[in-house]
């Protein structure tokens, strides 16, 4: 009994030990999954969903990097879904980041904004070919930049067709000789920006600029593009002015669900755009437009010149739909106003930190002003050559449009490089102006860059503010007018010093275009007959 039951009792042992299988397995780590598998048998469908479903957001948040994987270039490695956007974020800024990847990459880099794969470009001979003569290959703007209906066909987000018949029929409002009909706005308008100037001058503090500057060039703007005198330099209304000044702040949450799939379904959904306030602005101008078919303007703006335009165009196959001139209207207020007011901003703040450079502008203006002060202030401001070299500097120096976008609509090889169909090209006008192979001390601020002979020394394709080719800024000949009649307007009478509380460094931020992070204080003075 005795032995049987020890027999018995080994016997059991052994077989405990067999079942585990621990100690003598050849393969422990195959055993232990087995083990694991039956103890986890009862919920191993869940976790199959689980690591499947876990694949899939993985890969939704890489697929799109296959498109330029194979092209052989450097650039920083990518994170799923944000690309490089956290490496950006710390350096402060797109216009920060392109200029920190052209030292660490060279003068063409991909990299990943988001999940979409771009190719940066600052190669001027090759944007020679990706601006101008390979055009039709690089004929669109990228998708995520395309606005929801009605502002589709505004000239910015039109593709392909819709963009040429928009662009050729809004080309001829934008000509020398149509602009000179919205002179008197923009002339009206700096003076009473020249008026409020007077009341601020001679204060020992400095005094908000960049305020001041974005009033007017909204008055500019309203006035010109939507034929709306809403006086809102003087006495505005507050909802308007908010939603128009705040029209390029694209909520956080818009600019984080960029970076996920279905983008653009959930935006077209939820009607989000990158632009705030669209049906705002859309509403007040469909109404502007309703009465103005009612009874005609005598009024010349923009919004007037390009009904006209369809006039004159009846006889033709092309003309501009009410849709289409109301999603340009919007698209002037949009591209128009903060560019030019923070663009003023920045001058005045050049001007008070380089007091020779001014000092040799106030003596151009004054010699002019007495020699032919009675020029029609276009034709006038047009003749300063100083002025002309300065503003060019400062928008060098500024690059509000620090950045432009193209789609590469069919596969090709420019220089060696290939850009697949699909890609998006990323332009980085800021780091561009700031390329010391171009710009020698980048930094510093010296409108003789600008002399003839000095610009012939650089390639062409090296100093874009207003982009270049066929999409180049339609508003060019306009922000030019209204930054240099402002200038000559406020010269005259003023100019910029570093007094109490001159905000001494420039603080930056890049969304849709560049701006202030802060206020910019100035101090302004009134001149004497002796300066
Ligand atoms: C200092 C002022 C301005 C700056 C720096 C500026 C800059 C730019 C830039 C960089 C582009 C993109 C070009 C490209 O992709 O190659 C652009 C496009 C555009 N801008 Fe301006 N802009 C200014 C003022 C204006 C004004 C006053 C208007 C009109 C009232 C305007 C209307 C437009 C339009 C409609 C486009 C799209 C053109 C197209 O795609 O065909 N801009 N601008």
């Amino acid at each position: 009994m005795n032995n049987s039951g020890s027999v018995t009792r080994v016997h059991l042992n052994i077989q405990r030990v067999n079942c585990t299988f621990v100690p003598y397995s050849p393969f422990p780590f195959v055993s232990m999954l087995e083990v694991l598998s039956r103890v986890l048998s009862p919920f191993c469908g869940w976790i199959s969903l689980l690591f499947l479903i876990t694949a899939f957001i993985y890969w939704l948040g890489v697929s799109e990097f296959a498109l330029i994987s194979h092209v052989p270039l450097p650039g920083p490695e990518p994170w799923p879904y944000f690309g490089n956007l956290i490496e950006v974020a710390r350096y402060g800024g797109l216009h920060k980041a392109f200029v920190e990847y052209a030292k660490k990459y060279g003068k063409v880099y991909k990299m990943y904004m988001g999940r979409s794969p771009m190719i940066t470009v600052a190669d001027p001979e090759m944007l020679k070919h990706i601006l101008v003569k390979d055009f039709d290959k690089f004929r669109n703007r990228p998708d995520f930049m395309r606005s929801n209906p009605p502002l589709e066909s505004n000239l910015f987000a039109a593709r392909d067709d819709q963009w040429k018949k928009v662009r050729s029929l809004l080309t001829p409002t934008f000509s020398s000789s149509k602009l000179r009909e919205i002179l008197p706005i923009i002339e009206d308008a700096a003076n009473v920006l020249v008026g409020k100037f007077e009341k601020s001058a001679d204060n020992e503090k400095s005094i908000d600029v960049l305020s001041l500057f974005r009033l007017f060039s909204l008055d500019v703007i309203l006035r010109a593009g939507f034929g709306l005198d809403a006086q809102v330099q003087t006495d505005p209304d507050p909802e308007m002015v908010e939603k128009a000044l705040t029209v390029l702040e694209t909520p956080v949450y818009v600019r984080a669900l960029s970076m996920f799939p279905f983008y653009k379904q959930v935006k077209e959904f939820f009607d989000l755009d990158l632009a705030q306030h669209s049906p705002y602005f859309i509403a007040l101008s469909q109404s502007i437009l309703e009465k103005r078919k009612i009874s005609s303007s005598s009024r010349r703006d923009l919004f007037q010149l390009m009904l006209e335009a369809r006039e004159e165009n009846a006889e033709g196959t092309q003309k501009l739909t009410d849709e289409e001139i109301v999603a340009q209207s919007v698209l002037f207020l949009i591209a128009g106003s903060e560019t030019n007011g923070t663009t003023m901003a920045f001058f005045a703040f050049y001007l008070a930190h380089h007091p020779d450079v001014q000092e040799k502008l106030l003596r151009e203006i004054d010699h002019a002003t007495r020699s032919r002060g009675d020029t029609p202030i276009g034709e006038f401001v047009q003749s300063l050559q100083y002025l002309d070299r300065v503003v060019s500097e400062g928008l060098r120096h500024s690059s509000v449009g620090f950045g432009d976008v193209r789609q590469c609509m069919e596969t090709c090889v420019i220089n060696g490089v290939e850009f697949p169909e699909g890609v998006s090209v990323n332009i980085p006008a800021y780091a561009i102006h700031r390329d010391p192979d171009y710009w020698p001390e980048p930094e510093k601020f010296d409108p003789d860059r600008f002399l003839p002979e000095e610009v012939e020394k650089r390639p062409s394709f090296c100093y874009l503010p207003f982009g270049l080719g066929p999409k180049q800024c339609i508003g060019i000949r306009m922000a030019l007018l209204e930054l240099k009649i402002g200038l000559v307007k406020i010269l005259r009478r003023f100019k910029f010093e570093r007094g109490v509380g001159t905000t001494e460094k420039l603080e930056l931020q890049s969304g849709i275009i560049l701006t202030f992070l802060k206020p910019v204080f100035v101090k302004l003075v009134k001149r004497s007959q002796d300066d």
